[in-house]
Protein backbone atom coordinates (compact mmCIF):
# COMPACT_ATOMS: atom_id res chain seq x y z
CA UNK A 1 0.00 0.00 0.00
CA UNK A 2 1.09 3.34 -0.58
CA UNK A 3 1.34 5.76 2.68
CA UNK A 4 2.73 9.01 3.44
CA UNK A 5 3.73 9.21 6.91
CA UNK A 6 3.28 12.75 7.76
CA UNK A 7 5.06 14.43 10.83
CA UNK A 8 6.86 17.17 11.64
CA UNK A 9 5.20 20.67 11.54
CA UNK A 10 5.22 23.79 13.09
CA UNK A 11 3.71 23.15 16.54
CA UNK A 12 5.75 23.21 20.11
CA UNK A 13 5.36 19.53 19.50
CA UNK A 14 7.39 18.98 16.37
CA UNK A 15 10.26 16.94 17.67
CA UNK A 16 7.95 14.37 19.01
CA UNK A 17 6.19 14.28 16.21
CA UNK A 18 9.20 13.31 13.87
CA UNK A 19 10.57 10.32 16.41
CA UNK A 20 6.66 9.31 15.70
CA UNK A 21 6.81 9.51 12.29
CA UNK A 22 10.19 8.18 11.59
CA UNK A 23 9.12 4.74 14.02
CA UNK A 24 5.94 4.53 11.98
CA UNK A 25 7.63 4.77 8.76
CA UNK A 26 10.34 2.32 9.51
CA UNK A 27 7.48 -0.45 10.74
CA UNK A 28 5.67 0.36 7.63
CA UNK A 29 8.54 -0.05 5.30
CA UNK A 30 9.57 -3.77 7.38
CA UNK A 31 6.23 -4.67 6.54
CA UNK A 32 6.55 -4.20 3.08
CA UNK A 33 4.31 -1.03 2.42
CA UNK A 34 5.38 1.48 -0.06
CA UNK A 35 5.92 4.29 2.73
CA UNK A 36 7.53 7.63 2.58
CA UNK A 37 7.98 10.15 5.17
CA UNK A 38 7.38 13.71 4.55
CA UNK A 39 7.19 16.63 7.14
CA UNK A 40 4.22 18.81 6.49
CA UNK A 41 5.12 22.25 6.92
CA UNK A 42 8.96 21.57 4.85
CA UNK A 43 7.69 19.31 2.36
CA UNK A 44 9.61 17.89 -0.93
CA UNK A 45 11.36 19.91 -3.14
CA UNK A 46 12.11 17.86 -6.34
CA UNK A 47 10.67 15.54 -8.79
CA UNK A 48 7.71 13.19 -7.49
CA UNK A 49 7.88 10.49 -9.91
CA UNK A 50 8.42 7.07 -8.82
CA UNK A 51 8.59 8.21 -5.08
CA UNK A 52 6.74 5.50 -3.42
CA UNK A 53 8.87 3.00 -5.17
CA UNK A 54 12.70 5.41 -4.47
CA UNK A 55 14.84 2.91 -2.68
CA UNK A 56 15.93 5.83 0.22
CA UNK A 57 15.45 6.09 3.70
CA UNK A 58 13.24 9.01 4.52
CA UNK A 59 13.68 9.09 8.40
CA UNK A 60 17.56 9.35 8.18
CA UNK A 61 17.82 12.55 9.68
CA UNK A 62 15.74 12.48 12.34
CA UNK A 63 17.26 13.25 15.64
CA UNK A 64 16.48 12.77 18.94
CA UNK A 65 14.29 14.58 21.34
CA UNK A 66 15.92 17.29 23.47
CA UNK A 67 15.15 18.45 26.70
CA UNK A 68 12.84 21.50 25.62
CA UNK A 69 10.59 21.95 22.70
CA UNK A 70 11.74 23.32 19.56
CA UNK A 71 12.88 26.80 18.10
CA UNK A 72 9.98 27.08 15.61
CA UNK A 73 11.34 30.50 14.72
CA UNK A 74 14.13 28.43 12.94
CA UNK A 75 11.83 25.88 11.22
CA UNK A 76 9.24 28.59 9.68
CA UNK A 77 13.05 30.09 8.17
CA UNK A 78 13.77 27.49 6.54
CA UNK A 79 10.29 27.65 3.77
CA UNK A 80 12.48 29.33 0.78
CA UNK A 81 8.56 30.51 -0.23
CA UNK A 82 7.60 31.84 3.05
CA UNK A 83 5.07 30.46 5.28
CA UNK A 84 1.73 31.21 3.68
CA UNK A 85 0.22 28.09 3.16
CA UNK A 86 1.19 25.55 5.72
CA UNK A 87 1.11 22.24 3.69
CA UNK A 88 5.18 22.35 2.51
CA UNK A 89 6.03 21.64 -1.57
CA UNK A 90 4.36 18.97 -2.69
CA UNK A 91 2.56 17.44 0.49
CA UNK A 92 -1.10 17.83 -0.81
CA UNK A 93 -0.22 15.82 -4.35
CA UNK A 94 2.17 13.05 -2.87
CA UNK A 95 -0.87 12.83 0.29
CA UNK A 96 -3.63 12.67 -2.94
CA UNK A 97 -1.35 9.91 -4.31
CA UNK A 98 -0.78 7.62 -1.67
CA UNK A 99 -3.53 4.98 -0.49
CA UNK A 100 -3.93 6.47 3.08
CA UNK A 101 -1.96 9.52 4.92
CA UNK A 102 -0.67 8.38 8.26
CA UNK A 103 -1.54 10.72 10.49
CA UNK A 104 2.22 11.61 12.96
CA UNK A 105 1.59 14.88 13.79
CA UNK A 106 1.16 16.21 17.34
CA UNK A 107 0.28 19.72 18.26
CA UNK A 108 -1.70 22.71 16.98
CA UNK A 109 -2.24 22.14 12.87
CA UNK A 110 -2.48 18.15 13.07
CA UNK A 111 -3.46 17.03 15.94
CA UNK A 112 -6.44 20.00 16.08
CA UNK A 113 -8.79 19.01 13.24
CA UNK A 114 -7.28 21.51 10.66
CA UNK A 115 -5.46 19.48 8.44
CA UNK A 116 -8.15 16.48 8.84
CA UNK A 117 -10.77 19.05 7.58
CA UNK A 118 -8.51 20.03 4.41
CA UNK A 119 -7.94 16.14 4.20
CA UNK A 120 -11.81 15.30 3.57
CA UNK A 121 -11.95 18.73 1.40
CA UNK A 122 -9.26 17.03 -1.19
CA UNK A 123 -10.19 13.80 -0.77
CA UNK A 124 -7.55 12.43 0.97
CA UNK A 125 -8.02 8.99 3.58
CA UNK A 126 -6.34 9.86 6.64
CA UNK A 127 -5.86 7.74 10.12
CA UNK A 128 -6.80 8.68 13.71
CA UNK A 129 -10.24 10.86 14.42
CA UNK A 130 -11.97 13.03 12.17
CA UNK A 131 -11.70 17.00 12.48
CA UNK A 132 -14.79 17.61 14.97
CA UNK A 133 -13.46 15.34 17.50
CA UNK A 134 -9.75 16.21 16.74
CA UNK A 135 -10.78 20.23 17.09
CA UNK A 136 -13.05 19.68 20.23
CA UNK A 137 -10.38 17.74 22.61
CA UNK A 138 -7.61 20.18 21.47
CA UNK A 139 -9.21 22.94 23.68
CA UNK A 140 -9.37 21.68 26.48
CA UNK A 141 -11.91 24.55 27.80
CA UNK A 142 -14.31 22.29 25.54
CA UNK A 143 -13.20 19.47 26.90
CA UNK A 144 -13.61 19.80 30.24
CA UNK A 145 -17.50 21.60 29.14
CA UNK A 146 -18.33 18.24 28.00
CA UNK A 147 -16.72 16.50 30.60
CA UNK A 148 -18.67 17.95 32.83
CA UNK A 149 -22.33 17.19 30.42
CA UNK A 150 -21.67 13.54 30.55
CA UNK A 151 -20.65 13.67 34.06
CA UNK A 152 -16.92 12.88 33.91
CA UNK A 153 -14.83 13.69 36.67
CA UNK A 154 -12.39 16.48 35.85
CA UNK A 155 -10.69 19.01 38.08
CA UNK A 156 -12.66 21.69 39.16
CA UNK A 157 -11.36 25.08 37.12
CA UNK A 158 -11.28 28.38 35.62
CA UNK A 159 -10.35 29.94 32.34
CA UNK A 160 -8.37 32.84 32.68
CA UNK A 161 -6.99 35.68 29.91
CA UNK A 162 -4.75 38.65 30.64
CA UNK A 163 -7.07 42.21 30.98
CA UNK A 164 -5.59 43.57 27.65
CA UNK A 165 -6.87 40.05 25.91
CA UNK A 166 -10.09 39.75 26.93
CA UNK A 167 -11.71 40.52 23.77
CA UNK A 168 -9.71 37.88 21.97
CA UNK A 169 -11.18 35.61 24.08
CA UNK A 170 -14.86 33.78 23.73
CA UNK A 171 -16.78 34.78 26.91
CA UNK A 172 -19.16 37.28 26.92
CA UNK A 173 -18.85 40.70 28.88
CA UNK A 174 -21.27 40.14 32.01
CA UNK A 175 -19.56 36.94 32.28
CA UNK A 176 -16.26 38.14 32.86
CA UNK A 177 -14.98 38.70 36.64
CA UNK A 178 -11.66 40.39 37.27
CA UNK A 179 -8.16 38.18 38.91
CA UNK A 180 -5.69 41.24 39.57
CA UNK A 181 -4.38 41.22 35.85
CA UNK A 182 -6.68 38.40 34.66
CA UNK A 183 -10.22 37.98 33.62
CA UNK A 184 -11.95 34.78 34.42
CA UNK A 185 -14.12 33.66 31.67
CA UNK A 186 -16.78 31.62 34.07
CA UNK A 187 -17.39 35.12 36.47
CA UNK A 188 -16.49 32.23 39.86
CA UNK A 189 -15.70 34.48 42.15
CA UNK A 190 -13.61 31.45 43.57
CA UNK A 191 -10.11 32.30 44.79
CA UNK A 192 -7.23 30.60 43.81
CA UNK A 193 -6.33 28.05 46.22
CA UNK A 194 -2.74 26.86 45.99
CA UNK A 195 -1.24 24.41 45.03
CA UNK A 196 -2.88 24.86 41.90
CA UNK A 197 -1.86 23.82 37.88
CA UNK A 198 -1.66 26.80 35.53
CA UNK A 199 -2.31 25.36 31.59
CA UNK A 200 -2.00 26.82 28.18
CA UNK A 201 -5.67 25.65 26.71
CA UNK A 202 -4.22 24.48 23.79
CA UNK A 203 -1.02 22.60 24.71
CA UNK A 204 0.25 19.04 24.10
CA UNK A 205 3.49 17.30 25.58
CA UNK A 206 3.38 19.61 29.10
CA UNK A 207 4.28 22.58 27.31
CA UNK A 208 2.67 25.64 28.76
CA UNK A 209 2.12 23.79 32.26
CA UNK A 210 2.92 24.69 35.34
CA UNK A 211 2.52 24.31 38.99
CA UNK A 212 1.69 27.23 41.38
CA UNK A 213 2.64 27.41 45.09
CA UNK A 214 2.03 30.99 45.48
CA UNK A 215 1.40 34.27 44.07
CA UNK A 216 4.03 34.77 42.26
CA UNK A 217 4.60 31.58 41.31
CA UNK A 218 0.74 32.01 39.75
CA UNK A 219 2.01 34.82 37.44
CA UNK A 220 5.28 33.27 36.21
CA UNK A 221 2.80 30.18 35.11
CA UNK A 222 0.32 32.31 33.43
CA UNK A 223 3.61 34.11 31.75
CA UNK A 224 4.47 31.26 30.42
CA UNK A 225 1.07 29.50 29.40
CA UNK A 226 0.31 32.71 27.65
CA UNK A 227 3.42 32.21 25.28
CA UNK A 228 1.19 29.49 23.71
CA UNK A 229 -2.42 30.82 23.77
CA UNK A 230 -4.34 33.86 24.78
CA UNK A 231 -6.47 31.47 27.53
CA UNK A 232 -4.97 29.33 30.18
CA UNK A 233 -6.82 26.99 32.61
CA UNK A 234 -6.36 27.72 36.12
CA UNK A 235 -7.15 23.95 37.75
CA UNK A 236 -7.41 22.40 40.89
CA UNK A 237 -3.65 20.43 41.84
CA UNK A 238 -4.52 16.82 42.32
CA UNK A 239 -2.32 15.09 44.48
CA UNK A 240 -1.92 11.46 43.78
CA UNK A 241 -1.18 8.94 41.24
CA UNK A 242 -1.08 9.47 37.25
CA UNK A 243 -2.68 6.69 34.85
CA UNK A 244 -3.21 7.13 30.88
CA UNK A 245 -5.94 4.90 29.37
CA UNK A 246 -5.56 4.30 25.00
CA UNK A 247 -9.23 3.28 23.47
CA UNK A 248 -8.92 2.18 19.95
CA UNK A 249 -12.47 1.88 18.18
CA UNK A 250 -13.98 2.62 21.53
CA UNK A 251 -12.37 -0.22 23.88
CA UNK A 252 -9.78 0.60 26.62
CA UNK A 253 -6.54 -0.96 26.43
CA UNK A 254 -4.99 -1.69 29.81
CA UNK A 255 -4.15 1.29 31.99
CA UNK A 256 -0.56 2.44 32.37
CA UNK A 257 1.11 4.09 35.26
CA UNK A 258 4.05 7.15 35.23
CA UNK A 259 5.34 8.06 37.88
CA UNK A 260 7.99 10.36 37.27
CA UNK A 261 10.98 10.30 39.19
CA UNK A 262 11.59 13.99 40.26
CA UNK A 263 8.50 16.23 39.75
CA UNK A 264 5.78 16.13 37.74
CA UNK A 265 5.59 14.31 34.02
CA UNK A 266 6.51 17.29 32.58
CA UNK A 267 8.14 17.76 28.85
CA UNK A 268 11.72 16.35 30.35
CA UNK A 269 10.18 13.52 32.09
CA UNK A 270 8.08 12.73 29.24
CA UNK A 271 10.59 12.44 26.57
CA UNK A 272 14.06 11.62 28.65
CA UNK A 273 14.50 8.19 28.76
CA UNK A 274 14.91 6.70 32.21
CA UNK A 275 13.70 9.60 33.86
CA UNK A 276 9.85 8.13 34.75
CA UNK A 277 8.45 4.63 35.53
CA UNK A 278 5.80 3.46 33.25
CA UNK A 279 3.78 0.46 34.62
CA UNK A 280 1.45 -1.48 32.23
CA UNK A 281 -0.52 -3.09 33.78
CA UNK A 282 -0.74 -0.89 36.11
CA UNK A 283 -0.68 -1.98 39.87
CA UNK A 284 -4.39 -1.53 40.50
CA UNK A 285 -7.54 -3.83 42.10
CA UNK A 286 -10.10 -4.59 39.81
CA UNK A 287 -12.40 -1.58 41.15
CA UNK A 288 -9.84 0.90 39.96
CA UNK A 289 -8.99 -0.39 36.85
CA UNK A 290 -12.56 -0.63 35.84
CA UNK A 291 -12.95 2.87 36.53
CA UNK A 292 -10.50 4.44 34.62
CA UNK A 293 -11.34 2.27 31.57
CA UNK A 294 -15.33 2.84 31.91
CA UNK A 295 -14.34 6.39 32.27
CA UNK A 296 -11.75 6.33 28.91
CA UNK A 297 -14.22 4.87 26.71
CA UNK A 298 -17.38 7.26 28.44
CA UNK A 299 -14.39 10.29 27.61
CA UNK A 300 -13.71 8.54 24.14
CA UNK A 301 -17.62 8.64 23.34
CA UNK A 302 -17.90 12.56 24.75
CA UNK A 303 -15.53 13.65 22.36
CA UNK A 304 -17.04 11.42 19.40
CA UNK A 305 -13.63 10.00 19.10
CA UNK A 306 -13.30 7.68 15.99
CA UNK A 307 -10.62 5.00 15.31
CA UNK A 308 -7.86 6.04 18.61
CA UNK A 309 -7.17 8.35 21.09
CA UNK A 310 -5.71 8.48 24.86
CA UNK A 311 -7.12 9.54 27.98
CA UNK A 312 -4.69 10.97 31.24
CA UNK A 313 -5.96 10.80 34.67
CA UNK A 314 -5.07 11.21 38.11
CA UNK A 315 -6.34 9.57 41.16
CA UNK A 316 -6.34 11.07 44.42
CA UNK A 317 -5.50 8.44 47.89
CA UNK A 318 -9.29 8.03 48.31
CA UNK A 319 -9.57 6.56 44.60
CA UNK A 320 -11.04 9.52 43.11
CA UNK A 321 -10.37 9.85 39.67
CA UNK A 322 -10.09 12.91 37.41
CA UNK A 323 -9.67 12.82 33.70
CA UNK A 324 -7.43 15.23 33.02
CA UNK A 325 -7.76 15.16 28.73
CA UNK A 326 -7.68 13.52 25.85
CA UNK A 327 -5.55 13.40 23.02
CA UNK A 328 -6.35 12.56 19.61
CA UNK A 329 -2.75 11.31 18.28
CA UNK A 330 -0.85 10.17 21.05
CA UNK A 331 2.91 9.35 20.84
CA UNK A 332 3.72 6.75 18.81
CA UNK A 333 7.55 5.04 19.33
CA UNK A 334 7.39 1.19 20.26
CA UNK A 335 7.83 2.88 24.01
CA UNK A 336 5.10 5.44 23.85
CA UNK A 337 2.49 4.97 26.16
CA UNK A 338 -0.64 3.42 24.24
CA UNK A 339 1.46 1.40 21.87
CA UNK A 340 2.99 0.02 25.56
CA UNK A 341 -0.47 -0.24 26.46
CA UNK A 342 -1.71 -2.44 22.92
CA UNK A 343 2.02 -4.50 23.43
CA UNK A 344 0.31 -5.35 27.19
CA UNK A 345 -2.92 -7.49 24.56
CA UNK A 346 0.06 -9.11 22.31
CA UNK A 347 -0.53 -6.42 20.16
CA UNK A 348 2.98 -5.47 18.64
CA UNK A 349 3.83 -1.90 16.85
CA UNK A 350 3.50 -3.17 13.67
CA UNK A 351 0.08 -4.72 14.10
CA UNK A 352 -0.67 -1.53 16.22
CA UNK A 353 -0.16 0.90 12.92
CA UNK A 354 -1.68 -2.11 10.81
CA UNK A 355 -4.87 -2.12 13.04
CA UNK A 356 -4.70 2.51 12.41
CA UNK A 357 -4.68 1.89 8.84
CA UNK A 358 -7.31 -0.85 8.47
CA UNK A 359 -9.76 1.52 10.59
CA UNK A 360 -8.84 4.63 8.26
CA UNK A 361 -9.47 2.43 4.92
CA UNK A 362 -12.46 1.17 6.26
CA UNK A 363 -11.29 -2.81 6.42
N1 LIG B 1 -5.04 19.14 37.78
C1 LIG B 1 -3.87 18.53 37.79
N2 LIG B 1 -3.37 18.04 38.94
C2 LIG B 1 -2.15 17.43 38.99
N3 LIG B 1 -1.35 17.30 37.92
C3 LIG B 1 -1.79 17.77 36.73
C4 LIG B 1 -3.07 18.41 36.60
N4 LIG B 1 -3.21 18.79 35.30
C5 LIG B 1 -2.09 18.43 34.66
N5 LIG B 1 -1.23 17.82 35.50
C6 LIG B 1 0.13 17.30 35.16
O1 LIG B 1 0.56 17.97 33.99
C7 LIG B 1 0.73 17.03 32.89
C8 LIG B 1 0.25 17.65 31.60
O2 LIG B 1 -1.12 18.04 31.70
P1 LIG B 1 -2.21 17.62 30.64
O3 LIG B 1 -3.51 18.19 31.08
O4 LIG B 1 -2.19 16.14 30.41
O5 LIG B 1 -1.76 18.43 29.34
P2 LIG B 1 -0.82 18.04 28.09
O6 LIG B 1 -0.36 16.63 28.25
O7 LIG B 1 -1.72 18.22 26.91
O8 LIG B 1 0.28 19.04 28.08
C9 LIG B 1 -0.08 15.80 33.31
O9 LIG B 1 0.44 14.64 32.67
C10 LIG B 1 0.08 15.81 34.82
O10 LIG B 1 1.33 15.27 35.22
MG1 LIG C 1 -1.48 14.98 28.79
Amino acid sequence: MKVVVLCGGISTERDVSLISGSMIYKTLKNKGHQAIMLDVYLGFEGSTDGIFELDKDWSESVKGISEINPDISKIKAMRPDGDKNFFGPNVIKLCQEADVVFMALHGVGGEDGKVQAAFELMGITYTGTDFTSAAMAMDKTVTKDLFNAWNINTPKGIVICRKENASKADASDEKRSIYGKYVAENGSEADIVYPCIVKATNGGSSVGVSIANTPSEFDAACDEAFKYDVKAIVEQFIKGREFAVGVIDGKALPVIEIAPKEGFYDYKNKYQAGSTVETCPADLTDSQRIKLQTMAERAYKALRYKSYARMDFMMDKDDEVYCLECNTLPGMTPTSLLPQEAAAIGMDFGELCDRIINMAIGK
